[in-house]
């Protein structure tokens, strides 16, 4: 792709999402190579603004990802072009600037990625100019959209609806940026280029699965957003979910190679676990919402939520996959706002070792795998080894693979998810990206829960801002079989 011409054209250039994540990341591939002086990044949003006002705006976000040379070469590429999002007229001046680039270009080709930062009321606008008057005509376009993907079911089907009827399903990219990280690309080459745990991931070795996402921070101003959403479509529905069908897929039948059908492979496989789901059993969910303490404001003290709301914040909810592989293993899925640390993890439990009290006169704890995504990448594993020295006893200890120490070289620059996923996109490579049915199947298994939820059919559990959630949590987890070995 880097022979040819390309144009990045962000929509919404002067939000936060841009400036945050669209802008920096665009500015990582240029200064490790994958975005040259010959590309441009024109951004577009409704506030008038010259090039160099744009510029200035950005600046402030880009200086910590490179030097000071870096940053002015790669402003120079940002142009910035202002219009509404149904107002084809200014849509069409912003991809006369492109053509007027594209045309000093040597290659005969040009191709296009629009990156849409903006909220999902004008998506499909957006869409339907660019379909009008933004299309590269000699190369290819791409369209990278951001969640939210619908609200349940029956929104998602009336997005899908309009979008497919402007664009087709293969140029579009929906990123999930969980899906660019580290540990998440990471999880396929662990299952898989190991011969000693694919043969254990199952439910003949595996007794519970718990995936964590914990913050410690509240909703920060982004309560008015937040409280149309809740904590299950904010990073279930979406993150957490495609974190878990990665885990619990069965192999595709290929990784790599040339052609745009390979990334079929890995998406066809997460489509069929998810239609595998049972429904979700209402005992088997927990919600929450945090309360203030002296320092921190509680969720409702947002001036932006209503005094009445019944917003989650925080949700434990028990999946159970019912196929051959694990059938009676439950998958508990973990999110809270406002909690004691910032984590994000899955852990797995193995069974006991058998007769571990006839062998070793003690209850030997179970094996734990660890896959640590943030922060601090790590992968480990809590083995029993016997107490060094004259002791027979048995310890548990960890074969530790935290990748600062590991991979010290690589480490403190491994690429922020948006990153790789943009990169992705200029390749071609939809692996990472999530599909439509995907979509489809992880709505149905949702919906029937938001709805229950939405007819107040679950009390929510107050609990404190920096505490570790409702107690009624941790009783369901262990309930349903998993065992703390420490507090997380
Ligand atoms: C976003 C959610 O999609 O993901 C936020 O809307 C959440 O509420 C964020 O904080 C978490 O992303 P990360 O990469 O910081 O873990």
């Amino acid at each position: 792709f880097m022979k040819e011409a390309l144009s990045v054209v962000v929509i919404g250039a002067s939000g936060d999402l841009a400036k945050k994540k669209t802008y920096p990341s665009l500015f990582s591939l240029y200064t490790s190579g994958f975005l040259s002086d010959s590309n441009m990044i024109c951004g577009y949003a409704r506030s008038k603004m010259s090039d160099d006002e744009f510029r200035d705006k950005m600046r402030p976000f880009l200086i910590k990802h490179g030097s000071d040379d870096q940053v002015e070469s790669f402003l120079r590429l940002c142009i910035y072009s202002s219009g509404g999002y149904d107002d084809a007229k200014a849509m069409s001046a912003a991809a006369a600037k492109l053509e007027a680039h594209e045309a000093q270009q040597t290659s005969s080709k040009a191709n296009r990625v629009y990156y849409f930062a903006i909220p999902p009321n004008v998506f499909t606008d957006v869409a339907a100019i660019i379909k009008e008057v933004g299309m590269s005509t000699t190369g290819w376009t791409r369209v990278i959209v951001e969640k939210p993907f619908g609200k349940d079911s029956e929104s998602f089907e009336q997005l899908d609806r309009d979008m497919s009827a402007i664009f087709t399903e293969d140029i579009v990219y929906r990123i999930d940026h969980y899906l660019g990280k580290e540990m998440t690309q990471n999880l396929s080459s662990l299952r898989f280029a190991n011969t000693f745990l694919e043969p254990i991931w199952n439910r003949n070795h595996i007794s519970s699965v718990m995936i964590s996402f914990k913050e410690d921070f509240g909703t920060q101003g982004r309560g008015g957003y937040f409280d149309q959403y809740g904590i299950i479509r904010d990073v279930m529905q979406n993150h957490l979910i495609q974190v878990l069908t990665l885990f619990a897929m069965e192999p595709p039948t290929k990784f790599a190679g040339e052609g745009s059908e390979i990334s079929e492979h890995v998406r066809d496989e997460k489509v069929k676990v998810l239609r595998a789901f049972d429904p979700v059993q209402l005992d088997e969910v927990v919600l929450g919402q945090y309360l203030g303490n002296e320092k921190e404001p509680g969720y409702k003290e947002d001036k932006t939520v209503p005094d009445d709301s019944v917003t989650p914040t925080y949700a434990v909810v028990v999946f159970r996959i019912n196929n051959p592989r694990w059938d009676g293993v439950p998958f508990i899925m973990r999110a809270g706002k406002a909690l004691n640390e910032r984590k994000t993890e899955i852990r797995i439990q193995f069974k006991r070792p058998p007769a571990s009290t006839f062998m070793f006169e003690t209850d030997v704890p179970a094996n734990e795998l660890v896959v640590r995504v943030q922060p601090g990448e790590a992968i480990y594993m809590k083995t029993n080894v016997k107490e060094p020295g004259l002791s027979n006893d048995i310890v548990t200890t960890e074969l530790d693979l935290s990748y600062n120490k590991r991979f010290q070289d690589t480490y403190s620059q491994l690429p922020d998810a948006y990153t790789r996923l943009i990169l992705d996109t200029l390749r071609g490579d939809k692996s990472s990206f999530v599909r439509d049915d995907e979509l489809r199947e992880s709505w149905k298994v949702f919906t029937p829960l938001l709805k229950s939820i939405e007819d107040k059919r679950f009390k929510l559990i107050p609990y404190e801002y920096g505490s570790r959630g409702p107690e009624q949590a941790d009783e369901l987890i262990m309930r349903v079989g998993f065992k703390y070995t420490g507090t997380y």
